[in-house]
């Protein structure tokens, strides 16, 4: 947890942002409840996972808690019970609520269930109930009950203002981001380090995701580590490391006050890569690049993307898998087709920063249109980038037979795809390399302290 004062100033910048929107009323926060695995959630629970904006707002790391901020006074409300004696035979003494609530600057707190009494009062005086879109089902429940409208009726202008702080990290969070990234660095050093075939693939993964809970809270999502990168997010772990093939890997620690971090790299599993191999290999490679290059205050991600896109279709063109006019084919959608997905996403308290309060309220600015395009209107993150914003840059290039065949049988970019070279590369998987980039004041650096190898020739050397 971060000093009382982060959590004060955070909320005193939500109060004044929602009263320079000229709004009224209590904003709800609700932490998460401890959810049953099997059985009981005593008796066996999932690992408890904080609400990311409560934690933003209120630090508090335990399930059932609520709050309310009145936006016409700023002042803050927790609610939570003190355990009892058979919560302390099972979990020994804990804190009370308001040596808690103090903790982050809450003066005042009642128990749990007072948050809907607080509400259905606030109502009944005709006030405005303000609520974030909801993440899991007993939050989404309990907050359209309370605040008696439909989930879809959340409050916009408090989504729009949640999200505008916490894009922007502070101090505290790039310290912690930059520390976790360097235990993403190790983790994932020891992943590679293990690659080799007949390697099992869930062995890697273990070894990895130990690594993850000895420095943290553990993964920052499930981690995908794969030989058929063409799948984007293949979970599948069961297979032998197979020689010639690339293998994917793209994973994350979660640090203990849940910030996250999201590295890929990709590499040839018999240690040297393939002439094909080492081809696209280097397009990406110099995508990434290229992309970090770009990405500085003033410019769009969209627009490093479309950039970086560009740059991908030009190295396929030298290779003879596209041919014509780059832009052109890059106003088509053409890229689309090598690389399904945008150039990167927010990080932060997720390794998606709050998509759970929408991603077009998070990646793109008010005004921005969302592309539709395959590739482009995937982009996560769109916006004009500024200091203090925390994304990745994560381009890659795919061959997915599935997705060649439906290109061709719509006729789609017949003036642009060479679909006869593209046969030669049904088998070849796909090559992802990402890193975490903080913009700065004049440009962006990567965050932690050393970056994982990523040149070609790097790769081969320290496999
Ligand atoms: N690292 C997984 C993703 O960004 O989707
Ligand atoms: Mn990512």
């Amino acid at each position: 947890m971060f000093q009382k004062e982060v959590y004060v100033r955070r909320r005193e910048a939500l109060v004044k942002s929602m009263q320079a929107a000229g709004q009224k009323g209590l904003m709800i926060f609700m932490g998460n409840i401890a959810v049953p695995s099997q059985g009981t959630v005593e008796g066996n629970g999932y690992s408890f996972r904080q609400d990311s904006t409560w934690i933003y707002f209120f630090g508090i790391d335990e399930p059932h808690w609520a709050a309310t901020i009145d936006i016409e006074t700023g002042e803050a409300k927790v609610f939570a019970d003190d355990v009892d004696i058979d919560d302390i035979i099972w979990m020994g003494p804990q804190p009370s609520v308001a040596s808690q609530a103090a903790e982050v600057g809450v003066s005042k707190s009642a128990p749990y269930h007072d948050w809907e009494k607080e509400i259905a009062a606030a109502r009944e005086k005709g006030r405005t109930i303000h609520f974030l879109p909801q993440l899991r089902y007993y939050n989404k429940m309990r907050v359209a009950e309370a605040a008696g409208r439909p989930l879809e009726e959340f409050s916009v202008s408090m989504t729009r203002a949640v999200a505008e702080i916490r894009l922007i990290k502070e101090a505290c969070e790039i310290e912690e981001l930059d520390k976790v990234s360097d235990s993403g660095f190790r983790m994932h050093s020891a992943g590679r380090d293990a690659v080799r075939p007949g390697a099992r693939e869930m062995e890697i993964c273990g070894l990895m995701a130990g690594i993850a809970h000895s420095e943290g809270w553990g993964l920052s999502f499930a981690t995908i580590l794969t030989q058929h990168g063409e799948t984007l997010h293949n979970h599948a772990h069961n297979g032998i490391v197979e020689p010639g093939k690339l293998m994917v890997i793209d994973a994350g620690v979660e640090s203990l006050t849940h910030y996250a971090s999201d590295h890929t790299r990709t590499y040839p599993t018999s240690g040297k890569f393939t002439t094909k191999q080492r081809e696209i290999y280097q397009i990406v490679y110099d995508c990434n690049e290229y992309a970090f290059s770009l990405t500085k205050p003033g410019i769009s991600y969209r627009d490093v993307h479309i950039a970086t896109v560009k740059k991908m279709l030009e190295g396929l063109k030298a290779l003879g898998l596209v041919k014509g006019d780059v832009d052109e084919m890059s106003a088509k959608g053409i890229g689309g087709l090598f690389m399904p997905h945008g150039l990167g996403h927010n990080m932060g308290l997720d390794v998606h920063d709050m998509e759970d309060l929408g991603e077009n309220f998070v990646g793109y600015e008010e005004g921005q249109v969302r592309a539709k395009q395959l590739g482009l209107g995937n982009l996560r993150m769109a916006r004009p980038l500024r200091a203090g914003h925390v994304i990745t840059d994560e381009p890659g290039i795919y061959f997915i037979p599935d997705l060649i065949a439906k290109f061709k049988k719509e006729g789609l970019g017949y003036d642009f795809v060479n679909y006869q070279a593209l046969e030669g590369y049904y088998d070849f998987g796909g090559i992802r390399l990402e890193d975490d980039v903080l913009v700065t004041a004049d440009g962006a650096r990567r965050l932690g302290t050393k970056r994982l190898p990523i040149a070609p020739d790097d790769i081969e050397s320290i496999l």
